[in-house]
This record gives C-alpha cells, sequence and structure tokens, in this order.
C-alpha cells in the first residue's frame, strides 16, 4: 500500500503535502499553468499588490552555492485584478486548490484586495505581512500592534479560509507575542517562513553586491534557511498548532526535508527556491522521495509521525 500524504487545508482536499510557494516563477498565467500541470498539489500565486508593479532594476534574483538564493524582487506583480482573473481560469481548467496571496502596501489597500477575492474563485487567501503599513515603520509581521489591527480588520473582511505568511522569528518573546496575535483570529494556517530578510552576498573579484537593490540586502532563500525555518516551524506548532495549521517553507530540497518539517508540526509545505532552480519536475522528485523515505521508516501516513519530534533523554 502506498502512504497516503493527502491533506485537507480550509476545507480543501490537496492531493498531496507539497505545493509551490508564493513568490517564485507565478506572476504570470503561463508560469500559474505550469505549477497546475506539476505535480504541485495547489497553485499558490504572486502576492499582489493594489497596482501592478513592475518591481526592482536587475539583477535582483541571483543563484548561491550551496542551492540557495538571494533576491530583492521589489514585489513585480500584475495588480490584483488580473489575479482574480487567473484564478477564475485556473479553477476552470485545473481540479486544484487556488491560493492568493495578497501584499498591500497599507491596510487600505489589504481591504480593498481582500474585499474583492471574497468574490474570486480563489479557495484560499494567504495574507503576506511583508510590507509596512507606514513609510519608517517594520514590515507588519515585525509589528505585533499593526499585525493585531491588520488581522481584526481582514478577518472581519475575509470570507475565505486564511493563511498568513510569516517573517522569520529568532526569538522566543517574539514567537510568543505573535502567537497570541493569531490565536485571537480564525486562521486556517500559518505558512513559516518567508525569505531571512536583508542578508548581503558580497562577489569578492568584482568587490560588489550580486544584487542591484538597496545597495544588495536582499531576502536569503533555500538551503540556508532550512534550520531557521525548522525552528519556526516547531515554535508555531508548539504555540498554536493545537487550532492553526503550519505550513512550513524554506530551504525544502527533498523528500527528507519535507519528512523533517511534517516530524516539526507541519501540515504541508510549500517549495520557492527548489522551483526556481529545478522547474516544475521538482514536485513529483519530492513527491517520490517523500513516499519512499515514508516506506523506508514504515510510516502510511503523515499523521504518523505529525509533530512526533523526539526529545534527547
Ligand atoms: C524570487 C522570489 C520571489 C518571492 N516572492 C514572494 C512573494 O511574492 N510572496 C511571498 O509570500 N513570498 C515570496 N518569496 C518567499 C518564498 O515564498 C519563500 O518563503 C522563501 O523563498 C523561502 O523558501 P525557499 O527556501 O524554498 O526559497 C519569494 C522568494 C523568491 C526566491
Amino acid at each position: 500500500m502506498q502512504p497516503k500524504i493527502g491533506v485537507t487545508i480550509g476545507g480543501f482536499e490537496f492531493e498531496t503535502c507539497i505545493f509551490n510557494a508564493s513568490g517564485p516563477k507565478d506572476e504570470t498565467l503561463p508560469l500559474l499553468e505550469r505549477i497546475a500541470k506539476s505535480k504541485a498539489s495547489a497553485i499558490t500565486m504572486k502576492s499582489c499588490t493594489l497596482e501592478p508593479r513592475v518591481g526592482n532594476p536587475e539583477p535582483r534574483y541571483v543563484d548561491l552555492p550551496g542551492k540557495s538564493s538571494i533576491n530583492s524582487m521589489g514585489l513585480p506583480n500584475l495588480g490584483y485584478k488580473e489575479y482574480i482573473k487567473f484564478a477564475k481560469t485556473l479553477k476552470k481548467k485545473y481540479k486544484k486548490p487556488v491560493i492568493a496571496s495578497i501584499c498591500g502596501m497599507s491596510l487600505q489597500d489589504n481591504v480593498t484586495m481582500f474585499q474583492a477575492f471574497n468574490n474570486s474563485a480563489a479557495d484560499i487567501i494567504e495574507f503576506n505581512p511583508g510590507s509596512p503599513n507606514t513609510i519608517g515603520k517594520p514590515i507588519v509581521g515585525y509589528d505585533i500592534g499593526e499585525m493585531d489591527r491588520s488581522l481584526a480588520k481582514l478577518t472581519k473582511i475575509c470570507k475565505k479560509p486564511l493563511g498568513v505568511k510569516l517573517p522569520p522569528y529568532f526569538d522566543f518573546v517574539h514567537f510568543e507575542g505573535m502567537a497570541k496575535v493569531l490565536q485571537k483570529y480564525p486562521v486556517e494556517y500559518v505558512s513559516c517562513i518567508n525569505a531571512i530578510g536583508n542578508a548581503l552576498v558580497i562577489d569578492p573579484k568584482k568587490e560588489q553586491p550580486v544584487i542591484k537593490p538597496k545597495g544588495g540586502f536582499g531576502g536569503l532563500g533555500g538551503r540556508f534557511i532550512k534550520y531557521t525555518a525548522l525552528a519556526n516551524v516547531r515554535k508555531f506548532y508548539e504555540l498554536v498548532g493545537n487550532r492553526i495549521k503550519i505550513v512550513g517553507v524554506g530551504g525544502i530540497f527533498t523528500g527528507v526535508d519535507v519528512f523533517e518539517f511534517i516530524l516539526a508540526g507541519a501540515t504541508a509545505v510549500q517549495l520557492g527556491t527548489v522551483y526556481m532552480q529545478e522547474g516544475p519536475k521538482c514536485f513529483a522528485r519530492i513527491q517520490m522521495e517523500l513516499v519512499s523515505y515514508m516506506k523506508k521508516r514504515g510510516y502510511d501516513s503523515l499523521e504518523d509521525f505529525r509533530g512526533k519530534l523526539k526529545t534527547l533523554d
């Protein structure tokens, strides 16, 4: 018997626990259809803003040695109205959950987009609090008060299952503060983690940063961030896992990586840098690797080991 790796999120059946993360190669309908035709179990769309954005000047994404990446894309996207249309097309043509990702430049922008997506074909809405609501303030994900205000307003509007894409946290006080806020609202899942922000990669021969925007500062993805992602998944699983599902993202390249994320408490995982680097075949490969590792360990389903990280004693 094949191990079962399907999951349910927001009442929607996902054929496997593996799908794409918002951002990498999902800005246009042809790119989204590439994901739809792959073994990804859902289609997550690019984080959208009210108005279309061209994003930052190139080079703005660079593969790093060791299966990692740095980017400062600047949210290039076609504007939310296009993603509402894409969701309709994708739902008509493919039988997969469609996840819209919303990243407004202000709470008012987010309100407008949440209202619009309520009447769309998208199944799930993922809120990306990756922009500051006010210039000079941290991103919303790093501002507990602003997160509270945003979720208070957005959860009142949102009629679809809501996911929240969290930035990485590094201090237990921050984990606990964010967990307290999340617990106040009907959040279906949190996705941990977004890129580790504002890293600097230098080319020593050119004596320059490797990306152009922001003096070379950009978000790290891939292998370099896997252990931070696992820690965030584990911590939120401990703090809110009784009510809110955890979706793991960060540095996943193999089926054994997925196994580790599920062991830490993830319900499902999203793939970013590996999809950027390997393309759509990564979903089938990682799915097969997960199944074969589960067989090796004697597990029939994800429930057999989800969250059951053992202690050293
Ligand atoms: C090119 C690129 C663009 C991204 N754009 C978004 C985005 O629009 N919205 C979002 O929530 N995350 C975005 N991310 C972050 C990824 O979804 C993911 O959280 C991060 O890269 C960590 O996963 P990984 O190690 O598998 O890459 C982007 C990442 C990359 C590499």
